[in-house]
């Protein structure tokens, strides 16, 4: 990624991946209580279909996401498995129409796993940033209502998205 624009915050589509894995295999997801997205830097967004399985091997999620970037769709039957907009974030949050957009950030206001989950509804637009570096881009923060941070130090965005979800998954189903 040397040398290209925004270098820092490209080229680990691995992480993407990771994420997904995390958010797509748990109940809240598989119970269709959550709905997962993927922004990219280039204002593409993949809608995951309800209840999705994606492939744990990373080659396979790959050569997916290659069908989908030529195809549009990627579809089983009658059932809509990944989907790909041109789209920006903007236009994304006004899509989902959210009661509030909550970005995830070592430079947010401290709080804990718990104290956000505790804010979040079922209509709550959560953001985590599936890249190596870096921040959020201005035009992104533009559309967070409010940022938090989980821990003193920078985290894996795989990490916090499964603690996260965990916490809001208790007070979902229990
Ligand atoms: C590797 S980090 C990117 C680095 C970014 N400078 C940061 O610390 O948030 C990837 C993503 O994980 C999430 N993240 C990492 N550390 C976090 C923290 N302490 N609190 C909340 N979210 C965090 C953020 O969504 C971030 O965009």
């Amino acid at each position: 990624m040397r040398g290209i624009k925004n270098e820092i915050k490209r080229g680990r589509p691995d992480i993407v991946h990771f994420c997904l894995l995390e958010a797509c295999t748990i109940p809240l997801f598989e119970q269709d209580k959550m709905t997962v997205y993927v922004h990219t830097i280039h204002d593409k967004v993949i809608e995951i279909g309800k209840g999705v399985r994606l492939p744990k091997s990373y080659h396979r999620f790959a050569g997916i996401v290659e069908k989908l970037f030529s195809e549009k769709k990627i579809k089983n039957n009658n059932q809509t498995l990944l989907s790909l907009q041109d789209m920006t974030f903007s236009e994304l949050v006004d899509k989902i129409k959210p009661d509030k957009v909550l970005g995830l950030s070592s430079e947010g206001k401290q709080s804990s796993y718990g104290e956000v989950a505790e804010i979040c509804t079922d209509k709550t637009c959560l953001v985590v940033g599936g890249f190596p570096k870096g921040e959020f881009f201005d035009s992104t923060k533009k559309r967070i209502d409010a940022l938090r941070s989980v821990d003193k130090r920078q985290l894996e965005a795989h990490v916090v998205i499964a603690r996260v979800l965990y916490e809001y998954e208790k007070t979902v189903f229990m």
